[in-house]
């Protein structure tokens, strides 16, 4: 179909009837890169029945074929790294290393999941009746993990491959079949991690992957009474899909307003190299990004000189040239960031480099001074924009930290372990990080949000075990 992507289903590359096509813009040349097809709701429910009917016979392979099979994707997804890379970059400009790391940590994704998985899954419980009280020793209980039917994965732009494959894996593993919607930026890369899992074998109507307006397929995928779970990673929208989805149960992994509390005995050249990488690495785009940094008045101005002056060496350009800041994803986040930088500047934050913007490139820019009023102290910019906050005691921080909607994950700086570990239990976060910047992996870790930053629990194992149920058969003894 000359230069539209075809969509994925029943082991075939399929055209939409609906005859529309979805543009996806390359964020550095703001020019149509790509098209998709724009599936229908028709579409939609034809993916949803072949996916019903391929996981009653998954489920029934054995747990070793299915973990054969995911090596064997895994495999050939690190052989296709290049071309996955290069629509990475041109798709969601990634810059040119991390986008083959993307790749590569995918591959090592999905096999890791099939090791664990045959852990994991191979073993049951035993359990007998006579130690809860009242009871002999009449009753046996097994049990083992069974799957929850059709695992329907939304992954964010950011990480279109890897933060599919964190879904894919653990739901095929678990004998689930898999319903894909890639996001737009980055609808590509993921047909072509898809065509990976295609060439490895898996059975016709297992896997997936339709793409689409999520304004025109999105409620109908999320509310579809096909779909046995939803593996949400995004921003607001997770919040309306958990309010409209049914009793399912739901993986959600939503923003982050990750804090890094700088005390006056942190090393502040570790603190500033933290913060970059943690602040400004694939331009702020990362959930778990570094997106205030709140530091001790007493040693601020000697870590905002040493950020600036890091900050000044950060190369800034298009993503083909691996530049360490790239435009971002779109104009309107573009926009968005520069409401954040303009509501920062009315307010009064004092500019560690000029705000400079062009299309959707903007340069690094470090905000000192911002205090709670300014919307950057609260929203996330999902861009290279960073807010210092000074502060005058560790409770101060704690209590920013704490007054925030999100709680994925946060970082702390000292060289005192014990104060540090108090810090970490009174930050409400999923994870807090001593000495280092906020981050998911390695992927077998435990990665989840409170508040409004998710439901659940990722992380290799955590997502297996969400992707199963426990079934339990009980022998009656005469
Ligand atoms: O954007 C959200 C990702 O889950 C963050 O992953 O910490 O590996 O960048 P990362």
């Amino acid at each position: 179909d000359g230069d539209v992507y075809r969509y994925y289903a029943d082991r075939e590359w399929k055209k939409s009837s609906s005859g529309k096509a979805v543009a996806i813009i390359n964020p550095t040349t703001r020019k149509t890169q790509y098209k998709v097809q724009a599936c229908t709701q028709e579409e939609v429910n034809k993916a949803m029945e072949s996916a019903k009917a391929a996981q009653k016979s998954w489920a029934k392979t054995p747990l070793w074929k299915r973990a054969e099979l995911l090596h064997k994707a895994a495999a050939i997804l690190k052989e296709h790294k290049a071309p996955i890379a290069e629509c990475l970059v041109k798709e969601i400009a990634k810059p040119a290393k991390d986008a083959v790391t993307e790749v590569v940590r995918s591959g090592d994704l999905v096999s890791y999941t099939a090791e664990e998985g045959v852990r994991v899954l191979g073993e049951g419980k035993f359990l007998v009746s006579d130690s809860f009280p009242g009871n002999e020793r009449t009753k046996y209980c097994l049990t083992s993990k069974i799957p929850l039917g059709v695992i329907l994965a939304i992954p964010p732009f950011n990480y279109p491959v890897n933060l599919a494959v964190s879904k894919i894996a653990p739901a095929l593993i678990a004998g689930n079949s898999l319903v894909l919607k890639p996001p737009t930026q980055g609808a590509v890369s993921a047909l072509h991690m898809v065509h990976c899992f295609h060439l490895a074998g898996f059975p016709k109507g297992l896997i997936s992957c339709v793409t689409g307006k999520g304004s025109e397929i999105g409620d109908f995928l999320t509310m579809h009474p096909g779909v046995n779970c939803i593996s949400f990673t995004g921003g607001d929208t997770g919040i309306a899909i958990s309010k409209k989805a049914g009793m399912i149960p739901l993986q959600m992994e939503l923003g982050g307003k990750d804090a890094c509390i700088v005390l006056e005995d942190a090393d502040l050249d570790l603190v500033a190299s933290n913060i970059i990488k943690g602040g400004f690495s694939y331009s702020g785009q990362r959930c778990t990004a570094v997106k205030i940094v709140l530091v001790m008045e007493s040693v601020a101005d000697a870590l905002v000189e040493k950020v600036k002056a890091k900050i000044a060496k950060l190369t800034v350009g298009p993503p083909e040239d691996d530049c360490d800041i790239t435009p971002v994803v779109s104009e309107s986040s573009a926009n968005f960031i520069e409401g954040l930088v303009k509501d920062a500047k009315e307010k009064g934050a004092t500019f560690c480099q000029d705000y400079k913007r062009d299309g959707n490139l903007i340069w690094p820019l470090l905000l000192d001074d911002v205090r709670p009023d300014m919307r950057i102290a609260w929203e996330e910019p999902f861009g290279p924009v960073l807010p210092v906050i000074r502060i005058n005691s560790i409770e101060e921080g704690i209590h920013h930290c704490n007054a925030s909607n999100f709680g994925l994950q946060g970082c702390v700086f000292t060289k005192d372990v014990n104060k540090a570990i108090l810090i970490s239990d009174a930050m409400e976060t999923g994870t807090v990080q001593i000495n280092s910047a906020p981050a998911r992996g390695p992927d077998h870790f435990p990665f989840q949000g409170l508040k409004d930053s998710g439901i659940g629990s990722q992380g290799v194992t955590n997502s297996i075990n969400m992707m199963t149920k426990i079934k339990s058969t009980v022998i009656n003894l005469p």
